[in-house]
């Protein structure tokens, strides 16, 4: 029988049929989405975790939910690149424009966005939302009362607006988009005129942090919902239902090895999940399919989410027999730290000599820093990407010990 396609997607936001976990965050969100509706009122949330943590998916999944329980129409904008508010406005309707155009409240749309849509490509099948940039500044400043025209132009057949606004990148540090925000919420707020809208920010802590230095007065207007890695149950869950989708088989020890070398960090449970796949040969994946899958990814992961300085300033030997030594080779779980007492007891005399400068560089490229609520020589990464990327180099000796 030929293989069957991976069932893992790396990099991109998880199909619905993969997603796992995540109850209590997407209840959240759609039930803010349900008070939006029943009461018409603006509802905010921010939502934040590292890089590849599982924000667009969250998001992804909540408006489909939201969409199907609360009849609203959800856009779900990804703002990578956008630096103007103008751009921003053009991305939404944009978005608003493709998301309907099968749907049954489309003929509302197309009243609203009215001449501003345009038949594109070579036998004009496709629509694009074309409109000038003096129209687009006046959607900015009236953001509100042309949402509420968007509505009453679709009439009963939805009854609200969820807006996620993701990958905030440029715009984060944009007074523009900071004051923007607060107006609009004050707008609604203060309006005669209600407005059902769930708007949903999604980026990563240091957006967050940048947004609320230019208005602090946004930090009490956002409800914060922190994504956090997935535990054991919920990891081992995913790996088994996305094996079982291609008719393929997990041990149990082969689950454990997946378990420890992703912590649960959903980025890396696409990764290795699609290397030990990769690795498998007979339906039955089993631990040294994952060892060897665990050990490619390590190669791709490095490559992928591992700044190249990073990268060239552990080339030396010395330096990777100190990393992969960070975590002892049943590692307890505990990825974000490690003390420097503890890791010289599990070095070679060469590798001890080089420590203090070993611990210098990581520190001065941002990859660890010093916990001065721990004590000294308590170090912390900075990001799990960091700490799961340095345990993953210990994954050879951990199959070489095995085998
Ligand atoms: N609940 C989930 N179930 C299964 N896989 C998931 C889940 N959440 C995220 N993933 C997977 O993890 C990876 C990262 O997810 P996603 O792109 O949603 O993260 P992100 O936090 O938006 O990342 P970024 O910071 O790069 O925007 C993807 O491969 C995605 O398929
Ligand atoms: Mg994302």
């Amino acid at each position: 029988m030929a293989k069957e396609y991976s069932p893992f997607t790396p990099g991109v936001p998880v199909p619905i049929e993969f997603f796992v976990g995540r109850e209590n965050e997407t209840t959240e969100i759609v039930t803010k989405v349900a008070k939006s509706v029943a009461k018409k009122t603006l509802e905010r949330v921010f939502i934040t975790g590292e890089r590849g943590i599982g924000k667009s998916s969250l998001c992804r999944m909540a408006v489909r939910i939201a969409e199907e329980k609360h009849a609203v129409i959800g856009l779900h904008v990804f703002l990578g690149g956008v630096t103007s508010l103008e751009e921003m406005v053009r991305r939404i309707f944009e978005h608003l424009l493709q998301e309907s155009r099968d749907r049954n409240w489309f003929d509302g749309v197309k009243r609203f966005l009215g001449n501003h849509i345009k038949e594109v490509g070579l036998f004009g099948v496709s629509l694009a939302f074309d409109a000038p940039q003096r129209d687009l500044s006046q959607a900015v400043s009236d953001f509100g009362p042309s949402l509420r025209k968007l509505l009453s132009s679709i009439g009963p057949q939805r009854k609200g607006l969820l807006i996620v606004l993701d990958d905030l990148n440029g715009l984060a540090t944009s007074a523009a988009f900071a004051n923007w925000l607060k107006s609009l919420v004050d707008e609604i707020a203060t309006g005669r005129e209600l407005l059902p809208l769930t708007l949903v920010l999604a980026g990563l802590p240091e957006r967050r942090r940048q947004l609320l230095e230019t208005q602090p007065s946004l930090d009490r207007v956002f409800d914060l919902i922190s994504i956090r890695p997935f535990d054991e149950a919920q990891t081992k869950q995913f790996f088994q239902q996305a094996f079982n989708k291609v008719n393929m088989r997990i041990t149990p020890e082969a689950l454990n090895v997946l378990w420890q070398f992703s912590g649960g960090y959903p980025v890396f449970l696409h990764e290795i999940g699609d290397a030990a796949f990769k690795a498998d040969s007979d339906g039955a994946v089993e631990k040294n399919d994952a060892l060897s899958g665990v050990i490619s990814a390590a190669k791709v992961i490095g490559a992928k989410y591992i700044e190249p300085k990073v990268l060239d300033a552990i080339w030396s030997t010395r330096y990777r027999g100190i990393l992969r030594k960070i975590f002892p080779i049943e590692p307890p779980h505990e990825f974000t730290h490690f003390t420097k007492a503890e890791l010289i007891k599990r070095l070679s005399s060469e590798e001890a000599k080089v420590l203090d400068n070993f611990l210098q560089k990581m520190k001065r490229l941002g990859v660890i820093h010093q916990s001065a609520e721990m004590g000294k020589g308590h170090y912390q990464f900075t990001s799990a990407l960091y700490a799961l990327f340095f345990l993953l180099q210990a994954a050879p000796q951990k199959a070489a010990a095995n085998a």
